[in-house]
C-alpha cells in the first residue's frame, strides 16, 4: 500500500499557513504537517510542525513566536525587517498552530506529547504554548536540554561562539556588554526571552519512543548529530511497510544544514545514506524529500565542494572570514562589511576539519584573527582522509560529542 498525501490549506502568508496530511499506508497512522512562520533570507524558512496520530498524539517540535523570532532574527543580527515581518502580530505563529490543529480536526489539548528535534529557536521557543494549554510531556535529547531548559539559553548559545565568530575575522554584531547594557531590545526585555521549557523525559539512547514509560507502537528515536548535539528523527510506520522519517533541520530540501561539527555530520549523513525502508522525509523546513539516498549522496557531496573550495582559497594565508567572502564561496553574495553568523560558522566547520586531516595548518594570530594556509598536496589525498574519519566510527570518540 502506498503512502497517501493531501493539502487541507494552502499557503498564506510569507511561505508558511499551509496544512498537509499523510496518512501511512495501513491506515493507522496519520501525519499532519502545520507550517509556521519563521523568516526566510536572515533564518532558515517557516518551521514545519508534525502532528503524528497514532497510538498517541505526538507533536513533532513547536516552532517560534513571532515576537521572539523578530528579535532573534532581525534586532540581534542587525538585519533591517521587511514590512511585511514588521506588520506580523506577536502571537501569528501561535494562531497559525491553533488554526492548523482545528482545520485537521484536533484541538492542541488532545496532544500527548512533544517531540523536539533539537535545541534551536525555531523548534523550542513556542513549546510553553503547547504545555500551557495540555497535559503534554515534553521530551527532547539529553545532549540538547542545556539549551532548551536552561532560562539564558538564548543568549548562551549567542555568547558562546563569541570569541570564535572574532577569530574568524568577521565584523562583529554585538558584543555580550553592548547586548547586556541594552536594557530592552527594542520593547523586549532580556529576561523576557529566557523562554524555559520544562523537559520531563530526556533521549538517552536509540529505540521505541515511550510516554510515561510506555512504547508508542510504529515510532521510533533515532539520535541523528552533527547540525546539533542532540538532533534526533523519528521514524514513523509499522514494519513491513514503507516508513517515514521526520528529521528537524538534519535533512533539508531546498537549503543545506549548517552542520555544527562537520565530521559527526558527514558520519550521521553517512549513516542516513545507507537507511532502507524510508518512502518520505518530512524536515522541518522547506520541502519533503522523497529520496533520502539521493539527498543524502547529495550533501555528501555538497561538502566534498566546499572543503574543495575551501582547501583551493588557502593557497595564501587567509582568514574563515576571507574564505566565507571569496567570490563563488557561497551561492549568495555575502557582505565582508557585515556580520553573518550562518556564513560564518559554514565556513569555520570546513577550515575546521580541513586542520583536522592536517590538510591546512594555522599559520599565524593577527589581532586575535586565525590565518590558514594548505599544504600544496594534492586535494584528492586530503579528502581521501577526510572519507577516512567519516568511515571510521571510533573517530566520534576523539569530539567534543
Ligand atoms: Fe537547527
Ligand atoms: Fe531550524
Amino acid at each position: 500500500m502506498k503512502l497517501e498525501e493531501m493539502q487541507l490549506r494552502k499557503t498564506t502568508t510569507l511561505e508558511s499557513g499551509r496544512v498537509r496530511q499523510f496518512v501511512l499506508p495501513g491506515g493507522k497512522i496519520r501525519i499532519t504537517e502545520i507550517t509556521t512562520f519563521c523568516p526566510d533570507f536572515v533564518g532558515p524558512g517557516p518551521t514545519n510542525l508534525y502532528l503524528i496520530d497514532g497510538e498517541a498524539l505526538v507533536l513533532v517540535d513547536a516552532g517560534i513566536p513571532t515576537y521572539l523570532a523578530k528579535a532573534f532574527f532581525y534586532h540581534w543580527r542587525n538585519q533591517p525587517m521587511p514590512k511585511e515581518v514588521e506588520l506580523l502580530p506577536p502571537d501569528f505563529s501561535e494562531t497559525q498552530l491553533l488554526e492548523g490543529l482545528a482545520i485537521a480536526g484536533y484541538s492542541i489539548s488532545d496532544i500527548d506529547l512533544l517531540v523536539i528535534s533539537h535545541g534551536h529557536p525555531d523548534h523550542f521557543l513556542m513549546a510553553n504554548a503547547v504545555v500551557s494549554r495540555s497535559s503534554a510531556s515534553v521530551s527532547t535529547h539529553i545532549l540538547d536540554t542545556p539549551a532548551i531548559c536552561n532560562p539564558w539559553g538564548m543568549l548562551h548559545m549567542w555568547f558562546s561562539r563569541v570569541d570564535q565568530m572574532r577569530s574568524t575575522g568577521m565584523p562583529q554584531a554585538k558584543t555580550p556588554e553592548e547586548l547586556i547594557k541594552e536594557d530592552t531590545l527594542r520593547g523586549l526585555d532580556l529576561e523576557s526571552l529566557g523562554v524555559q521549557v520544562r523537559v520531563d523525559a530526556p533521549f538517552f539512547r536509540d529505540g521505541p519512543l515511550t510516554i510515561k514509560g510506555s512504547p508508542v507502537r510504529g515510532l521510533e528515536v533515532r539520535r541523528l548529530p552533527g547540525h546539533s548535539p542532540g538532533s534526533v528523527g523519528l521514524i514513523v510506520g509499522d514494519d513491513g511497510d514503507e516508513k517515514v522519517l521526520i528529521c528537524g533541520d538534519v535533512l533539508l530540501n531546498t537549503i543545506t544544514p549548517h552542520p555544527d561539527d562537520l565530521l559527526v555530520y558527514l558520519q550521521t549523513i553517512d549513516e542516513l545514506g545507507r537507511l532502507d525502508g524510508i518512502g518520505l522525509v518530512l524536515p522541518a523546513h522547506g520541502k519533503a524529500i522523497r529520496d533520502l539516498k539521493g539527498r543524502a549522496a547529495f550533501l555528501r557531496e555538497h561538502h566534498r565542494d566546499r572543503l574543495k573550495l575551501t582547501y583551493d582559497a588557502c593557497r595564501a594565508p587567509h582568514s574563515v572570514w576571507d574564505i566565507a567572502t571569496t567570490s563563488d564561496y557561497f551561492d549568495t553574495y555575502v557582505n565582508p562589511k557585515k556580520f553573518n553568523y550562518l556564513a560564518g560558522l559554514e565556513t569555520l566547520v570546513h577550515v575546521e576539519m580541513l586542520n583536522m586531516v592536517r590538510g591546512v595548518e594555522r599559520t599565524h594570530i593577527q589581532d586575535e584573527v586565525h590565518y590558514f594556509r594548505n599544504r600544496g598536496e594534492p586535494f584528492e589525498e586530503v579528502y581521501g582522509r577526510v572519507m577516512e574519519l567519516v568511515k571510521d566510527r571510533g573517530s566520534r570518540a576523539l569530539l567534543r560529542y
